[in-house]
């Protein structure tokens, strides 16, 4: 069994798998729930002046048989006293010494900041995480996403942090994806003094708008408001900011990853990233605490099937693979292979090349291409073959190829060396080579 604990900033956990600051973090009796469930780490739902909420809070996008694909939610901080959340935190701790518990919180002044430091440290949390992301409600109060969306304002609040948490807790700035650039949200953390940040929080979204009465979810007595959202579909957006802080040299802080993980594949994609340790909020919200142990026992699996013995032999290998658009290849060529012993004759290929793509398939007899009948149910039924000369291998039809393996996109030898856009405007102005010809 390879050895799954974690280290982020010094706080660490027997396992990478932390429950996100949300409604699963609320209360003592959620962080034993989590923690008898197997969970290496808490981030408490964040701690600030408590808050009434709205009593119609969350909305979700369904896909098809897919419910909560997406997942929108317009609530607030704790609406518990920071006496009470120090005190379980405190109790928390003392009965699970060997899980991560960190204090999520949200206050405005300095002074108050320096109060809220120290409570944390009194309860004996591992470490502290800076709520600069809530999209919804806080920021109209000048917290939450109206701290992390500017960069000036996160660097000055996390060093006013970092007066009284210096050498005694490791200091987490939480970051919004509500900013056209996180990187620079994060370098303003680093300048700050921060010890790692977390992200993503939620993104700022209206799910549906229902068509009778015209308001959108969640309604709140004739009213919507936007709210943050979280789930399976924000996970390409965070691993994208998660490789773009990683991989920054200003940055230079360790990560925890956030952001639609449900399975130990999605959180092993993150470690890939940069991600030292992940959190997991809306798939607990839909599922329970008791996912952990699949995302522990795959975890595992994968890492014993790949002959890693720690987080950190695989942890960043991704990261140096993601680069500018202008360092890749033009000259690398696959293209589309259908195995017919799989197809079932559903055209999809067909109708997503001809009409969203690079018209490079055509349907033909099945004799043709030496089959003795169409696999759909009916025989004569004219059957895909890829035009390869003239297939861009833009990877469309595979991926709305319904049967898994079916189509594969296979790279086919060009004679050509690699040649970048860099490289390609270069030897351009040179006059060493002909411009690539435009497509008819
Ligand atoms: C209902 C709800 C309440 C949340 N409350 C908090 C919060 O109090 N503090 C915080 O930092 N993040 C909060 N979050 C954000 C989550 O911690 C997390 O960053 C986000 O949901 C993305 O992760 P997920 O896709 O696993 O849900 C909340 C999320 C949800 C869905
Ligand atoms: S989409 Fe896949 S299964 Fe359907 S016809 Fe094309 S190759 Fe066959
Ligand atoms: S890879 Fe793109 S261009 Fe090639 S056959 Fe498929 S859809 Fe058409």
């Amino acid at each position: 069994m390879p050895d799954l604990s974690a280290s982020l900033a010094g706080i660490r956990s027997p396992n990478p798998f932390w429950v996100a600051s949300g409604p699963p973090s609320n209360t003592a009796y959620q962080c034993h729930r989590a923690f008898e469930a197997g969970w290496g780490g808490l981030v408490w739902k964040t701690i600030g002046d408590p808050t009434p909420n709205v009593g119609s809070r969350y909305s979700a996008l369904h896909y098809h048989q897919h419910r909560m694909v997406g997942f929108n939610n317009i609530e607030l901080i704790s609406e518990r006293a920071p006496e009470t959340n120090f005190k379980e935190i405190y109790e928390c701790k003392k009965r699970w010494p060997d899980r991560a518990i960190v204090a999520s919180l949200m206050v405005d002044t300095r002074e108050r900041w320096h109060d809220f430091v120290d409570r944390a440290i009194d309860a004996g949390a591992d470490g502290i995480e800076l709520n600069f992301g809530c999209p919804h409600g806080m920021c109209e109060r000048g917290m939450g996403s109206a701290v992390g969306q500017n960069p000036d304002v996160i660097e000055v609040i996390t060093s006013w942090v970092m007066e009284k948490a210096a050498g005694k807790i490791p200091v987490i700035v939480k970051l919004t994806p509500n900013i056209t650039q996180i990187t620079d949200a994060a370098r303003a953390a680093s300048r700050g003094g921060a010890n790692a940040i977390s992200l993503i929080n939620t993104i700022k979204s209206i799910t549906n708008v229902n068509l009778d009465h015209f308001t959108p979810e969640p309604y709140v007595n004739g009213l919507s408001t936007s709210g943050g959202y979280c789930g399976p579909a924000v996970k390409p957006i965070a691993l994208h900011m998660v490789q773009s802080c990683a991989s920054d040299p200003q940055v230079n802080l360790p990560i925890s990853g956030i952001g639609g993980i449900t399975t130990w594949r999605d959180a092993a994609e993150f470690i890939a990233l940069g991600a030292s340790t992940v959190q997991v909020c809306t798939a607990i919200m839909h599922y329970g605490f008791r996912i952990v142990q699949d995302l522990i026992d795959g975890l595992a699996e994968y890492m014993s099937s790949k002959g890693f013995q720690t987080l950190d032999d695989f942890r960043g290998r991704a990261v140096p693979n993601v680069t500018k658009w202008e360092n890749l290849d033009l000259h690398y060529k696959r293209v589309a292979h259908i195995d017919y012993s799989r197809c079932i004759g559903c055209n999809l290929c067909y109708i997503a090349c001809e009409d969203g793509a690079y018209q490079s398939i055509d349907l033909v007899d099945p004799a043709s291409i030496g089959l003795e009948r169409s696999p759909s149910p009916i025989p004569s039924k004219p059957i895909p073959k890829i035009r390869q000369e003239d297939c861009v291998g833009c990877n469309l039809c595979s991926l709305v190829c319904p049967v898994d393996g079916c189509i594969t996109m296979t790279p086919v030898p060009t004679n050509r060396p690699p040649l970048t856009w860099k490289e390609y405007q270069e030897q351009l102005q040179a006059g060493l080579i002909a411009p690539i010809p435009p497509h008819p």
